[in-house]
């Protein structure tokens, strides 16, 4: 060995030793979780190190979600815990900077600085390309508010390259589109995450690509409002999602494609017939509507009945006969009475939904809901929300279970919790057990479900 190279590896051993590190806590949503992952790559580029460990961590990211209340101040709660710990570091002569990113970051802005005084970066959802400059400056001790709309295009800025360097995974997300143009009353997203925004196709393909040369099986599009998705084909003519899909179904190695969440309004002829020509596009089909009284579905501004809503069901079902539906609801919305309630439960009902989220409504300040009169009362809510979960779980138990016996592929993506099982997806996005002798993660492999819970199945291979 020659001197050079000792004195290399010993260079790279204080390089490590002294290597940055970054503990990042994701809130919210799927996009929450896919803009962690490009932060987490510009800080890479930028010489941090993710760590679990939050004790190693000199940053702590906190990407948060504004969505209900509880949400938002779980991120106060959360900074009030690392005062401590960035007082203990600072003894051991270890500095600690805090920030704050997402869409709290975007909604609170300034307020967070003073809130939280251990705070020294707030960074919006549409900066954070900008993350390794801002921690730059607070390193030089000054207080960071980046929650612009910037001009620029951050995808365009994030690294690319890094996406390789992240442990094989089976599947991933995959952001095309970004904001939301609807304003429902109840709802901070348009604020937040601003504007109707979608990535080009060419960058989406781009990206598609890589992640398939990397490993990856199946995307899932991501958009707070994925189907308004628009962009142009290879020859400009306008697009949307479902020629989008057309065109990512033909990318090698994917197998299976999924987008989240949509809105009843932007459900088009073309997105219809990629779930009826597209079998890698699985049959399951996220589509909230939130309640089922056209009283309150005005009120909530979703422009559409619930008579639209189911015969929009109707279509969808025709084209793809095993599509499973799954969507959001709200209970409590203000003036909400107990017969649109009533009209929420035949809905649901009607439908019968193979997985559902529902939630008591938190007014949010800044939007219309808040300033509307008869809100519910907290109990009554709670009282709904009960009654509305004890029905979603009866019918996601009943769809669980009416798989029992059935055939069907499913993607390997995980150890199971004990020794030699493997867990994966069903087309239908459920969580599948099988013992995975003579089977690899990111496989498809066919079984025969023999037994479910309202979460999971259980698979035998054949
Ligand atoms: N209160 C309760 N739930 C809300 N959601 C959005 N805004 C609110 C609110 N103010 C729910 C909707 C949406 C999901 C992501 O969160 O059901 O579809
Ligand atoms: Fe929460 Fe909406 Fe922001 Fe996602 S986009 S983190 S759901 S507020």
């Amino acid at each position: 060995m020659t001197e050079q190279t000792i004195s290399t590896q010993q260079d790279a051993a204080t390089a490590a030793s002294n290597q940055r590190k970054v503990f990042i806590k994701t809130y919210g949503c799927q996009m929450n979780v896919y803009d962690s992952e490009r932060m987490g790559e510009a800080l890479a580029a930028d010489g941090y190190q993710q760590t679990e460990e939050i004790e190693d961590a000199d940053l702590i990211l906190l990407n948060t979600c504004h969505i209900r209340e509880k949400a938002a101040e779980k991120v106060y709660s959360a900074l009030g815990r690392y005062r401590e710990l960035k007082a203990r570091r600072l003894k051991q002569g270890r500095e600690t900077l805090i920030g704050v990113a997402g869409c709290v970051a975007q909604a609170e802005g300034e307020e967070i600085l003073r809130r939280a005084p251990d705070v020294s970066v707030v960074i919006g959802p549409q900066t954070y390309h900008r993350l390794p400059e801002a921690l730059q400056k607070a390193k030089a001790g000054q207080r960071i508010v980046d929650t612009e709309y910037a001009v620029e295009d951050k995808f365009d800025y994030l690294p690319k390259k890094e996406r390789s360097a992240q442990p094989k995974n089976v599947t991933a997300f995959l952001t095309v589109q970004e904001g939301c143009d609807k304003f429902c009353t109840f709802c901070v997203v348009p604020y937040t995450r601003g504007a109707e925004v979608s990535r080009s196709r060419q960058q989406i393909v781009d990206e598609a690509r890589r992640l398939a040369e990397n490993g990856v099986r199946e995307i899932t599009l991501l958009g707070q409002n994925v189907n308004a998705w628009h962009g142009s084909g290879p020859d400009g003519a306008d697009w949307g999602l479902g020629e989008l899909l057309f065109d990512l179904a033909d990318v090698d190695g994917i197998e299976r494609l999924r987008y989240t969440t949509s809105h009843p309004r932007d459900m088009d002829e073309r997105l219809m017939e990629a779930h009826r020509d597209l079998p890698k596009l699985m049959p399951y089909l996220h589509l909230p509507v939130q309640a089922g009284s056209d009283r309150i579905l005005k009120a909530m501004n979703r422009r559409h009945t619930a008579e639209e809503y189911l015969a929009l069901i109707e279509r969808i079902r025709q084209a793809r006969p095993d599509i499973a539906l799954s969507g959001d609801f709200i209970v409590g919305f203000p003036g909400e009475t107990e017969d649109d309630f009533q009209a929420t439960l035949d809905l649901v009902e009607k439908v019968r939904y193979a997985q559902a989220f529902s939630f008591k409504y938190s007014p949010r300040p800044g939007t219309p809901g808040a300033d509307m009169k008869n809100h519910v009362p907290e109990d009554e809510k709670a009282d709904r929300l009960q009654r509305l979960q004890a029905m979603l779980t009866q019918h996601q138990l009943e769809f669980a279970q009416s798989r029992i016996g059935m055939e069907m592929d499913v993607l390997l993506e995980k150890p199971g919790r004990q020794a030699g099982q493997l867990i994966g997806r069903s087309p239908w996005l459920q969580a599948v057990v099988l013992d995975g002798a003579g089977a690899a993660i990111g496989e498809m492999v066919r079984v025969r479900i023999v037994d479910a819970t309202a979460n999971s199945l259980a698979a035998q291979r054949i």
